[in-house]
């Protein structure tokens, strides 16, 4: 009988639980962590460095994090259902796997991996569909002790070879093809592609999905299918330190290239399983549904590790919201009495601007409890989700966390915290917000607005940066010496409820993905007509923030063709980072507002995006005041 996660159930425990894990967080992480399964307890609780960044969670402890989404819940759930798989196409066949079901194909699929010389450390990369071997081959590298890095696999053939050359990643795992609503795309062809650039991979193992032919190099790809014959359904746990790493995921930072924002095992699997449980508030026999992607950090710690920790059924979808029709996500719920539905503001905003009876059409009794991520969510689409899904009787949870922080940070607890549109709440056991100003001076006392960081470390915090701890220290502990600064603004209600108000560096989230606008930027710059390039943000409807590029080309560009340039300088950002990464808007300028020390003003940029231009401020610094009246007047 595994032993029992204590849970809040009540508002006072909330109060209890999180006075306890500010007073003695090494005794509170303690006892969260005492019931999970380990081969050898840990020698010290925290050691805590937010100046360098070196902070380490349950040192000495060894563990393997799948004898606990797995192994330890077989005595006593091994026939309940684990994954559940609704397909793209409605009328094509589920797959569902029990607990003892999965923890076999984890194991043949860790066998595989030992089998194709896959060792404890390795780095594999994947850049698959929504499709049940992806869940099934993150696991597998958490089996084995080699760290999973997946790679969302909408992104382009040179944005893999960057995070698979930067992992250093000895093999890849992919499919033949994958089925995005309407649309088929043939993933292994990009992986091909990639690989003509990546020295470091020496096997490719596919798994077939559509039954595509493909080209399989000789020597270096091989069929899931034929490795799975002689490898057997039994796999005992490589032995993990706590500190060891469990997985790098890439993310878009204000600077350079994409971060591999490290994890390692102990601190993550507790944080994940805690704030899952506790968030959510799942129930035995629920189904819980989150409909993120595996290629996103949430597909990681709210549709894989958390619930499976938890022992709960998580539901797994390979489609889109509006395939075949906008009430696909509606249909999904009635179809598999989901119980706990979690997804982005983006995908609400996109089904509110269908018609009503898409949702109206469908009963939506199961649900009880909601959830978003991703980016602020609007009162409006708070309305919606909480009237027509909801039906006024499922709370919400607006979860606020990053890729860095590996688990939610700030949100109400279902049915236990107070509810207010819009915004995330209240800090979870063991976070410590503070607002900052931009000096860095803590500010006190509600009804306040600031940068957003946290002055104390949780089980969950980034590690390091794959390969170069320097730039997560620069990133995340340098701005604030002694504070993880989220790169968030916030604001703390008269009620001491957050608030999110957005990014304040330069990243923007667009559905809810993240870029930096230099990541942008340079992929312009790539294209051979242009000469320099200063992308924005600018609120979006449907997307929260769309992405506005303007852009300086070699030859003037005449109206005729300027569509001809913008088709071009798409392809480039295509082809660089992947289609998500498109440009709503591109203006051709003839110059940017500089400094004269030759800084692009974004303000002024930003301000020209959202079309604010009657209050631009002070313009006389600029080297050329006159190219800000030549954009307005160009302005798309
Ligand atoms: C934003 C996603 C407002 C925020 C889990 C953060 C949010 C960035 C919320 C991280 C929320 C995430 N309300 N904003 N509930 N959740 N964000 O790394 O700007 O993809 O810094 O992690 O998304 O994005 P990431």
């Amino acid at each position: 009988m595994p032993a029992q996660h204590p849970c809040i159930h009540s508002y006072a425990e909330y109060e209890d639980a999180y006075r306890r894990s500010v007073e003695n967080p090494e005794q509170f992480w303690a006892e969260v962590a005492e019931p999970f399964t380990w081969r050898r307890k840990w020698d010290s609780v925290l050691k805590a460095d937010l100046v360098g960044g070196h902070n380490e969670w349950y040192s000495g402890a060894k563990l393997n994090i799948t004898e606990n989404c797995l192994d330890r819940h077989l005595a006593t759930r091994g026939n309940k259902l684990a994954l559940i798989w609704e397909p793209n196409d409605p009328k094509t066949r589920q797959i569902r796997y029990t607990y003892r079901e999965l923890h076999q194909q984890v194991c043949q699929f860790a066998n595989v991996l030992l089998n194709n010389g896959v060792e404890k450390g390795d780095r594999v990369c994947l850049y698959m569909p929504m499709i049940p071997q992806l869940a099934i081959a993150v696991l597998a590298c958490a089996r084995i002790g080699a760290v999973h890095s997946v790679i969302f696999a909408g992104f382009s053939a040179t944005a893999i070879a960057d995070r698979v050359n930067d992992a250093q990643a000895t093999v890849v795992l992919t499919s033949d093809g994958l089925n995005r609503g309407p649309k088929q795309i043939p993933v292994k062809r990009v992986v091909d592609e990639a690989l003509e650039s990546c020295p470091s991979v020496r096997r490719v193992i596919v798994v077939e999905h559509l039954g595509w032919p493909v080209h399989m190099q000789e020597g270096r790809d091989v069929w899931y299918h034929e490795e799975a014959q002689e490898a057997s359904k039994s796999c005992p746990a490589e032995e993990m330190d706590a500190e060891d790493t469990l997985f790098i995921l890439y993310t878009s930072g204000s600077t350079g290239k994409p971060k591999g924002v490290v994890h390692t095992t102990a601190g993550y699997m507790v944080w994940a399983d805690y704030t899952f449980r506790n968030v959510f508030q799942v129930q035995e026999n629920d189904v819980y549904w989150c409909t993120a992607d595996i290629g996103w950090v949430t597909g990681h710690s709210y549709l894989l590790y958390g619930p499976l920790l938890s022992g709960a059924s998580t539901l797994m979808f390979e489609g889109v919201p509006t395939y075949p029709d906008a009430g696909r996500f509606w249909e999904v719920i009635d179809k598999h009495g989901v119980n706990v539905f979690y997804t982005a503001p983006t995908a609400i905003r996109s089904l509110m601007a269908t018609p009503l009876d898409n949702v109206l059409s469908y009963s939506l009794d199961s649900l009880r409890v909601l959830g978003t991520v991703g980016e602020p969510i609007n009162e409006e689409a708070w309305h919606w989700y909480h009237t027509h899904v909801g039906k006024e009787r499922c709370p919400i949870v607006d979860t606020w966390w990053q890729t860095e922080t590996g688990g939610i940070m700030i949100s109400g607890l279902a049915g236990i915290s107070p509810l207010k549109p819009a915004h995330a709440g209240q800090p979870l056991p063991g976070v410590q917000p503070v607002l900052l100003t931009q000096e860095g001076q803590e500010i006190e006392g509600n009804g306040q607005e600031g940068y957003l960081a946290i002055k104390f470390p949780w089980p969950g915090i980034i590690r390091t940066t794959y390969g170069d701890h320097e730039r997560a220290r620069q990133t995340y502990f340098g701005p604030y010496p002694g504070y993880y600064f989220t790169g968030d603004g916030a604001r703390r209600d008269e009620d001491g409820l957050y608030r999110i108000i957005g990014r304040v560096d330069d990243v923007i989230n667009v559905s809810g993905h993240r870029f930096g606008t230099a990541e942008i930027e340079n992929a312009i710059n790539q294209n051979p007509h242009v000469v320099e390039s200063a992308v924005v943000g600018y609120p979006h409807d449907v997307k929260g923030q769309g992405i506005y590029a303007f852009v300086i080309c070699r030859e003037p560009v005449g109206k005729t063709d300027a569509g001809q340039v913008e088709a071009s300088i798409i392809e480039t950002i295509v082809a660089e980072i992947g289609k998500i990464a498109k440009p709503d808007k591109i203006q051709l300028v003839s110059g940017l507002p500089k400094t004269r020390s030759g800084k692009i003003m974004r303000r002024i940029l930003r301000k020209v995006a959202e079309g604010e231009t009657s209050n631009l401020g002070d313009i006389t610094t600029l080297l050329d005041p006159g190219v800000v009246e030549e954009i307005i007047q160009g302005k798309k």
